[in-house]
């Protein structure tokens, strides 16, 4: 920030030929609150590492990462893909093994899963040249319509908006939407009023400035005495700051109790890939389930397990219990070893050779005998990652 900038951003009501508190109505003022956002943008844009060249590539990855992530970790994520898969001809080379466990740790796997979909795509059908028309962009796997204007916006300065949801709460404050912006009409009002803001010839800069405004200056806590656009705010006349963006319905969160059993033979143990539709879609797990209400654990593993796996199993001792938050569930993950029933031994491991799972009809892709070694470089879901690594540090010994 230099020191000029930083002076303007702390006298933002010492606009010239204005009264101090004076308001200046947003919608009668647009070239100057467009003006406004520019400069500041100009001033305090963060040095993102996508910011550089705006490669389509790396634009594409960066808004797909960001999505339910924050910016630091969004960062570190991003460093490292793009270390790793330089361009998307390296990308769609990959395993999506590989893929997925670059991805772990930031949720919602469908999108990594989308990203490799699209790359092999994009190599298949288009050359390996990135689609640059926003129709094109929205027609990749897993490219929504605000993904669709990010992209299209900040990497080919196509004339779109892009509402996301620091975008909803700066326009939300700003233009005093009284009605929740995640549905009609709120949504609506919001959208209507982003095209109005929207510069021309400069959609880049613009939407990335309404953006980082939301996520530095206009948060869920306020820096108002920093707001470049403090003069034309509506919610900030009216006092009313805090109650902008008008809340929605909140999502609920879902208890979720499971069981899960390492099942060790012959020194490896037995893993299992999950099928591709639904939650952590094709990661590799401990086979087990849900626990119902009032069901003891441990019963409900013997009995999840031998219809998951097909494998008849004995239980040999507890291994604890995790609890992770994730999205809307609130998961408590009880923890089990578990040997082949019919195989005698106390805690040693029996030995021979680990046998073919029998048939199952539970809707599980592949299962593997891994030795203690490979669930490093497999990708696993975040409570599953916990027990791979207490079974590690503990030497295998349950
Ligand atoms: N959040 C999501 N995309 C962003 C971007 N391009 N700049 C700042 N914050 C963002």
């Amino acid at each position: 920030m230099s020191g000029t900038s930083r002076q303007q951003a702390a006298r933002p009501l010492a606009l010239p030929g204005l009264e101090r508190g004076t308001l200046l109505p947003p919608e009668d003022h647009i070239p100057q609150v467009q003006a406004a956002l520019l400069d500041w943008f100009a001033a305090h844009g963060r040095p993102l590492p996508w910011r550089v060249d705006y490669t389509p590539y790396e634009v594409w990855i960066s808004e797909v990462m960001l999505q339910q992530t924050q910016m630091d970790r969004g960062v570190l994520y991003f460093t490292r893909w793009i270390r790793r898969f330089p361009d998307i001809a390296a990308l769609a080379a990959a395993s999506e093994d590989e893929v997925l466990r670059l991805w772990e740790g930031l949720g919602y796997y469908s999108r990594a899963r989308r990203l490799h979909a699209a790359a092999r795509r994009i190599m298949e059908h288009r050359g390996g040249v990135f689609p640059s028309t926003l129709p094109d962009i929205r027609a990749l796997p897993g490219v929504g319509a605000y993904t669709a204007a990010a992209v299209a916006s900040i990497a080919f300065n196509t004339p779109v908006p892009c509402v996301d949801a620091n975008v909803e709460r700066v326009l939300a404050r700003v233009f005093n939407v009284d009605s929740p912006v995640g549905q009609a009409p709120g949504a609506e009002r919001i959208h209507h009023l982003a095209e109005r803001l929207l510069p021309e010839g400069k959609a880049r800069e613009h939407n990335q400035a309404v953006m980082e405004l939301g996520a530095l200056v206009c948060g869920k806590k306020t820096r108002c005495g920093h707001c470049p656009l403090a003069p034309f705010c509506l919610a900030r006349h009216h006092d009313v700051v805090r109650l902008r963006p008008v809340p929605g319905k909140k999502t609920a969160v879902t208890p979720l109790v499971t069981a899960v059993g390492v099942l060790r033979h012959g020194g490896r143990i037995l893993m299992q890939k999950r099928p591709a539709a639904g939650i952590w879609g094709n990661l590799w797990e401990f086979p087990g389930g849900a626990v119902e209400d009032g069901e003891d654990p441990q019963e409900a593993l013997l009995r999840v397990f031998q219809r998951e796996t097909g494998f008849k199993v004995r239980p040999a001792c507890r291994c604890g219990v995790i609890r992770h938050g994730y999205t809307t569930y609130r998961i408590v993950m009880h923890c089990f070893g578990l040997r082949l029933a019919g195989t005698n031994g106390e805690s040693a491991d029996e030995e021979g050779e680990c046998p073919p799972a029998p048939p199952s009809s539970a809707p599980v892709r592949e299962r593997r005998w891994v030795t203690p070694e490979e669930p490093a470089a497999m990708p696993l879901p975040a409570p599953h990652r916990k027990l791979a690594e207490r079974i590690a540090a503990s030497g295998m010994r349950c």
